[in-house]
C-alpha cells in the first residue's frame, strides 16, 4: 500500500496524548473534524504478556482512520506485538514511538532513547514495517530531531529503507521536552529529504490556533499536520480550520462537550476512572477563560461522579 493511499495529503491529525486521547475522546474529535486519530503509546512487551484486552488497545470504527502506536526497544518483540495488533485489531496503520522522553519509557531504551541509537531505531522500524506489510498496512515512525543534538539527516537516512511509508516529526530535541519553540524550518528540511524517497511527512509541534495549521502547511511543505496540546484546550480547532472561522466557545458549550464525552467514557472506563480522567481534561478545556478558577474549583474538587456531573450541568445551563 502506498503512503498516499494510507495517509491523505492535507490531513489534519489528532496527536497521541497519553492519558487524554482515549477511545471516547478520539471519537469526539473525529466528529469535530480531526481527519485521523492515533492511539497513545502502547508497550509491545505489555501486549505480548497481557494481550489486547487493555483499554489502551481499545478503539471503535468511529475513530478510523486510526493509527496504532507501539513502543519498545527489542525489534523481535515489536515485530510480534505489531503482528498481533495488525491481525486482531486491524488499525489503519502502525506507528513506532521514537519521541517520548518520559523516564519510564526511555529507561527501557524505548521511545526517544531510540534516537541515541540509530541502528536500533532502524531495526525497530523495520520490524514494525515488516509486520505491517504482512497485514497490508502502512507503517510510520513518530520522532524528534534527536536526543540531545539534532541528528535529523542521519536518523532519516537510516529510516529510509526500513519499509516505513510515513514520518511524523515533533521538531524538538528529546531533552528539550516542550521548552523553546518547535523548529519548523527542520520540517521543511525533512520534506526535502523525504519527498524524493516517497516518504509522507507529517509536521508536528506548537500548533496553537487554526491559522498555525495553515502556516505549517505553507511554510514547511509537509503533507499532513498533527495537532496535540491545542486540541485539549480547543477541541474545535479542526472544525475552525476547515470552516475558516473561529467559533464562540463559552463555558456552557465546553461543559456540554465534557458531559457528552463523559457519557461515552462511562461505556469504556469504570465511573471513578472516567471522572478522574475527565478532570485532567477540564483543567485544559477551561484554560485561559475568564473566571476559570471559580468555574473549575467545584469540578476538580467534586468527590464523586454525580457531583461532578451536577457541576458540569450547572455550567452547561448557563451562557
Ligand atoms: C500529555 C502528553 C502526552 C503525550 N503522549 C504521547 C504519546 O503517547 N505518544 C506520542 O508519540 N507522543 C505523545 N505526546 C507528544 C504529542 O503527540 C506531540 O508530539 C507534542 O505534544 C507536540 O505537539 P503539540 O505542540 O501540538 O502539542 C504527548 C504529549 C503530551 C503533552
Amino acid at each position: 500500500m502506498s503512503a498516499e493511499v494510507a495517509f491523505q495529503t492535507g490531513e489534519v491529525i489528532l496527536a497521541p496524548l497519553a492519558g487524554y486521547t482515549h477511545s471516547p475522546f478520539r471519537r469526539l474529535l473525529r466528529r469535530l473534524g480531526a481527519d485521523r486519530t492515533w492511539t497513545e503509546l502502547v508497550s509491545a512487551e505489555m501486549i505480548l504478556q497481557k494481550g489486547l484486552e487493555d483499554p489502551l488497545c481499545y478503539f471503535t470504527e468511529a475513530e478510523r482512520p486510526l493509527v496504532f502506536q507501539l513502543f519498545g526497544a527489542d525489534p523481535e518483540k515489536i515485530f510480534r506485538a505489531a503482528e498481533r495488533v495488525a491481525r486482531e485489531l486491524r488499525p489503519d496503520a502502525l506507528d513506532l514511538n521514537a519521541g517520548c522522553p518520559v523516564r519510564k519509557v526511555v529507561s527501557r531504551g524505548a521511545g526517544a532513547a531510540l534516537l541515541k541509537d540509530p541502528e536500533r531505531l532502524a531495526a525497530c522500524a523495520q520490524a514494525l514495517a515488516e509486520a505491517a506489510r504482512r497485514a497490508g498496512l502502512p507503517a510510520s515512525v513518530k520522532m524528534r530531531l534527536g536526543w540531545d543534538k539534532d541528528r535529523l539527516e542521519e536518523l532519516v537516512e537510516r529510516l529510509l529503507h526500513t519499509g516505513i511509508s510515513a514520518l511524523v516529526l515533533h521538531a524538538r530535541l528529546a531533552v528539550e521536552g516542550f521548552s523553546g519553540q518547535a523548529r519548523w524550518p527542520r520540517l521543511r528540511d525533512l520534506v526535502q529529504l523525504a519527498a524524493p524517497e516517497g516518504l509522507f511527512v507529517i509536521g508536528n509541534g506548537d500548533i496553537k490556533a487554526p491559522e498555525d495549521i495553515k502556516r505549517m502547511f505553507k511554510e514547511t511543505g509537509c503533507q499532513a499536520v498533527m495537532v496535540g496540546r491545542a486540541a485539549l484546550r480547543n477541541p474545535w480547532i479542526f472544525k475552525e480550520y476547515k470552516e475558516n472561522r473561529l467559533l464562540e466557545k463559552p463555558p456552557s458549550l465546553r461543559a456540554r462537550l465534557a458531559l457528552e464525552l463523559l457519557e461515552e467514557m462511562f461505556q469504556v472506563f469504570r465511573p471513578e476512572t472516567a471522572c478522574k480522567k475527565i478532570k485532567g481534561l477540564l483543567a485544559q478545556l477551561f484554560k485561559g477563560l475568564p473566571g476559570k478558577k471559580a468555574l473549575l474549583a467545584p469540578l476538580l474538587t467534586a468527590e464523586n461522579c454525580s457531583s461532578l456531573i451536577k457541576g458540569l450541568q450547572n455550567i452547561a445551563g448557563g451562557q
